[in-house]
């Protein structure tokens, strides 16, 4: 049985969602509305709309919408019965207790429980004589007693059963260990067979921002392979999203963070003292984590290894970073060394210097690509320069300024030739994201007929706009329902999705519930929820009058969706022309 809308509505009142999301993002306000950077996706300018009256939120960039509920279950990733019991605590709000189906949000709990104890578990085994060589390994590593402490660190046992009989032994069932990922299921020849996903393995616990564990990263001691096992996707970790060590990191006094490349480097670097160290886990640095960061950085030290795949990452960083408005700068380390080394051969101070010698991106970019041409011949000057000519396009007039003066000095031409080239290059640059900015347009135009959420929209866009413009109307002005209650029901709706939307609209309306985007989170997913949403922005550009609905009404039916089967077979360009095609005819 799902919560009572009563106990929905009531905490819609009481959690306010101007409080609740400042405390993620920070927000101005814009007469009766605030805006900030988008949360979901990285933007420099805000398109993030806070509309406290509706007590909802949209994105103007990413489309993203929803209530105060749906926006603390995917910014904590939580499922519903979690955020609705986290905003109830934080509201002083007695959770409705019994009837509701929380058993995903009580597996996340077990498997939280589980991964503590395993990662104490792991940690105990260090301290178990067999097992020394562990110990012998981190004390080689240069750790002490209480980093391994502090990060928690351990040993997974030789064993193919050490952890899963601890963890039977206090509770746990085979398949919830199966399902944190702790343990691995196996089927040979017709039998099943459950065993340790880690063995053999010096640990690393991974804890999100509020000190859960939620994954691990088992390491091999010697050279064998894979050198790394990390936690696969469970219901309380994705892949991709994690920032190792960001819990400890995140209250770095000048806002400042050091990316470096691996668990050690990080644990190496807080042992001395270096506590704004954190890493992206596995090899991939995806939006998500660029943007996450920007929550808690202004400036970030990307770190990584000075070898090919160091280098790699490093512009892949840079540009998922380039979107997020963080201030970035690039560490150049000595050639094969990682940070952890350069701690431990040379000392924090050498690191710092480092740290202190970092470039900005242009300037990293320049002798990254300096290192490509042979300079000592004049053809290798010219390549080098036309090339560096080329990253200048992409800066501002006063950098681009100092750096064709230090270019020329440097390789003794004139500046004047190399503005040339930068402004030519910036040209064509301009006319390439010109180009790219244009089919960007037609897909988000596209985009606009398309939801993802209701598959029949595209071919069925007239019934379509006329439903959204009804359950608009509907969720703005409830009042009217009175009057063309008689006139329609949901079976006249054509797309199967918002026949759903109003039956749950008139079912609201009839129980004299509030309308909001909020009371529709109980039978929506999130991701519905943003085509809810998206449909209910329409309402600020409506009439908003029972003749409006009315004639909605009258387009759906007369609507029979014949002839508007083929824009499903379109490509974007030709649907994109059928449609103005149509618009024109209308205009006429
Ligand atoms: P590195 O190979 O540089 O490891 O991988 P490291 O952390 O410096 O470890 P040491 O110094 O050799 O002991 C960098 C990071 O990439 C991920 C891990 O997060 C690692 O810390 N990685 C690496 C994997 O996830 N799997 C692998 O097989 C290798
Ligand atoms: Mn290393």
């Amino acid at each position: 049985m799902p919560i009572s809308k009563e106990y929905i509505q009531d905490l819609h009142d009481r959690a306010d969602i101007e409080e609740v999301i400042s405390s993620y993002v920070s927000l101005k306000r814009t007469g009766r509305n605030l805006k900030g950077l988008c949360p979901f996706h990285s933007e420099k300018t805000a398109s993030f709309t806070v509309f406290p009256d509706t007590k909802s939120f949209y994105c103007f960039g990413c489309q993203a919408s929803g209530d105060v509920i749906s926006f603390v279950m995917r910014m904590d990733n939580l499922d519903y019965v979690d955020a609705v019991k986290s905003l109830a605590s934080r509201f002083g709000m007695a959770m409705p207790d019994e009837g509701y189906d929380d058993s995903f949000s009580k597996l996340r709990m077990r498997i939280l429980s589980a991964n503590r104890e395993a990662a104490r578990f792991f940690n105990s085994q260090l301290y178990v004589p067999e097992n020394k060589k562990a110990l012998e390994y981190f004390a080689k590593r240069g750790l002490t007693k209480q980093t391994i402490t502090h990060f928690g660190l351990g040993y997974a046992p030789d064993d193919w059963r050490a952890l899963l009989n601890h963890l039977r032994s206090l509770g746990y069932t085979e398949q919830e260990l199966v399902l944190a990922n702790l343990a691995v299921r196996s089927n040979k020849n017709g039998k099943t067979n459950v065993y340790d996903s880690f063995r053999n393995r010096i640990m690393f616990p991974i804890l999100d921002l509020r000190g859960n564990v939620v994954a691990f990263g088992g390491r091999v001691m010697d050279d064998s392979k894979p050198k790394y096992i990390n936690t696969a996707d469970t219901p309380v970790y994705k892949k991709g999203s994690g920032i190792f060590a960001l819990n400890f990191a995140k209250n770095s006094a000048e806002k400042k963070l050091i990316l470096v490349e691996g668990y050690m480097d990080v644990i190496t670097l807080h042992q001395a003292g270096i506590t704004n160290a954190v890493a992206c886990l596995g090899t991939a640095f995806t939006q998500e984590q660029a943007s996450l960061l920007s929550r808690y950085a202004e400036e970030l030290y990307v770190c990584y290894d000075n070898d090919a795949a160091g280098k790699n990452a490093t512009k892949k960083a840079l540009q998922a970073l380039d979107k997020t408005g963080l201030k970035v700068k690039v560490v150049r380390m000595e050639d094969g060394k990682d940070a952890d080394e350069i701690v431990r051969t040379s000392g924090k101070l050498k690191f710092l210097e480092f740290i202190n010698k970092a470039n900005n991106e242009t300037e990293y970019r320049l002798s990254e690509e300096l290192g490509k041409h042979n300079v000592m011949t004049d053809d290798g000057k010219a390549k080098y320069l036309i090339a560096a000519a080329e990253i200048l396009a992409e800066c501002n007039p006063i950098e681009r300024d100092i750096y064709a003066q230090r270019l020329a000095n440097e390789f003794n031409v004139s500046k004047e030739s190399i503005m040339i080239q930068a402004s030519s290059a910036a040209r064509r640059l301009g006319r390439r994201r010109a180009q790219e900015k244009e089919k960007e347009i037609t897909k988000i135009s596209v985009k606009n007929f398309e939801d993802k959420n209701n598959p029949e929209r595209k071919a069925n866009l007239r019934a379509a706009n006329a439903e959204e413009t009804l359950i608009a109307s509907l969720m703005r002005n409830p009042d009217f329902y009175r009057e063309i209650k008689g006139e329609f029901t949901p079976d006249d709706f054509v797309t199967a999705f918002n026949r759903r939307v109003i039956t749950c609209l008139i079912e609201l309306i009839e129980g004299n519930y509030s309308t909001d985007l909020s009371m529709f989170a109980q039978d929506f997913s999130p991701g519905e929820l943003d085509s809810i949403g998206r449909i209910y922005i329409k309402s600020g550009n409506l009439a908003n009058t029972v003749k409006e609905c009315r004639d909605c009404i009258g387009v759906l039916k007369n609507s029979s969706g014949v002839g508007q089967q083929d824009a499903r077979n379109m490509t974007d360009e030709e649907f994109l022309n059928a449609v103005n095609k149509l618009r024109k005819r209308e205009e006429k």
